[in-house]
């Protein structure tokens, strides 16, 4: 199975500018490392808009939603012709937002499959307009692939334009929800708000925290977390670089304390990357504008490698077995 990397720059969900360098940042530590990543697989790059439209928003609940939409489309597009074409697409992107739009993409390309999804991350991002604190839409990719508005925590009164690209980001590639809550296993997720928390216990989604990640060790969350998944045909893994400790995240947008090293996720990935049944990963929020020096993206340029090797290997044994 080939890799193909898809580079999406888009860092219209951020709330906080430059992520879109953050695949800039992954090529600078390739390079600085003496390493030929990007010579050997094949990328390309989903168009985005990004800075020509920062000077308009009109959608304080969800700024540039109506951007966001076009961008999701792009990605979906990418996403599911490269898992037509038999590869593996692993994304590069610029906020969490993007990660709906990927989401998307494999749901267009296997309609009829069950989705499961592992997201290592700091926050849970499933938001809605109607619940959002900040309007940042890297917030909000869960609740779009789950279809929730959490109308039940209710917090904000967005306006109708904002609603009408909501509903169509829900309904992007797919008519109802792309997966089920049950679906979703979430890793050292600690830093959320209440109307998270609310959807969280409500449908009983499980987060595997960092205190209890480091009394259990990688490989065996890895193992119970693929092992909720049981259900599921296909999964996607989405890492945040947020989900690192800040002492190694200094580079993104939303920092939280008390999160992986970098060797722990290396090994996490490593451990659910064998599973065959993942068939998309991504990883997201470098933003170098933050760093003094490239150590973001470096720590997350060797996560990057580790779960590539992962990918490459696990297909190396199953053409071994077969
Ligand atoms: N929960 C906060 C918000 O909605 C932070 C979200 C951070 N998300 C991210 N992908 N970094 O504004
Ligand atoms: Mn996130
Ligand atoms: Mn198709
Ligand atoms: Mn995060």
């Amino acid at each position: 199975k080939k890799i193909k990397l898809i580079e999406v720059r888009s860092e219209l969900g951020a709330g906080t500018r430059g992520a879109s360098m953050g695949i800039d940042a992954l090529r600078v530590a390739c390079l600085d490392k003496g390493c030929d990543y990007f010579k050997r697989f094949n990328s390309i790059s989903v168009p985005d808009l990004n800075y020509t439209l920062f000077d308009k928003d009109l959608f304080p609940n969800a700024h540039h939603i109506d951007s966001i939409l076009s961008v999701h489309k792009n990605i979906a597009n990418a996403v599911e012709q490269t898992l037509e074409l038999d590869m593996f697409p692993l994304v590069l992107s610029g906020d969490h937002s993007n990660a709906h739009g990927t989401i998307a993409g494999i749901k267009a390309a296997y309609p009829d499959k069950t989705l499961g999804v592992i997201w290592i991350d700091a926050h849970a991002d499933i938001h809605s307009p109607y619940t959002s604190p900040s309007g940042n839409v890297h917030g909000m990719p869960l609740a779009m692939a789950l279809n929730l508005d959490n109308l039940e925590r209710q917090i904000n009164d967005p306006e109708p334009e904002t609603i009408f690209f909501w509903n169509s980001l829900k309904k992007l590639a797919y008519p109802g929800p792309k997966m089920k809550p049950e679906h979703l296993v979430y890793v050292v997720v600690r830093d959320t708000e209440e109307p998270e928390d609310y959807l969280m216990e409500k449908h009983g989604i499980k987060n595997f925290t960092y205190a209890e990640f480091t009394q259990k060790g990688a490989a065996r969350v890895a193992a119970e977390a693929l092992e909720r998944l049981r259900d599921c045909d296909i999964i996607y893994v989405s890492f945040d670089v947020d989900s690192l400790d800040s002492k190694f995240s200094k580079g993104t947008g939303t920092p939280v304390e008390v999160g992986l090293r970098v060797e722990e996720a290396q090994e996490l990935n490593y451990h659910l990357l064998q599973d065959p049944r993942i068939v998309c990963y991504e990883m997201t929020e470098i933003n170098p504008t933050l760093d003094t020096e490239n150590t973001m993206a470096e720590n997350a340029f060797d996560i990057l490698e580790t779960a590539t090797d992962a990918i490459l290997h696990r297909e190396f044994n199953k053409t071994a077995i077969h």
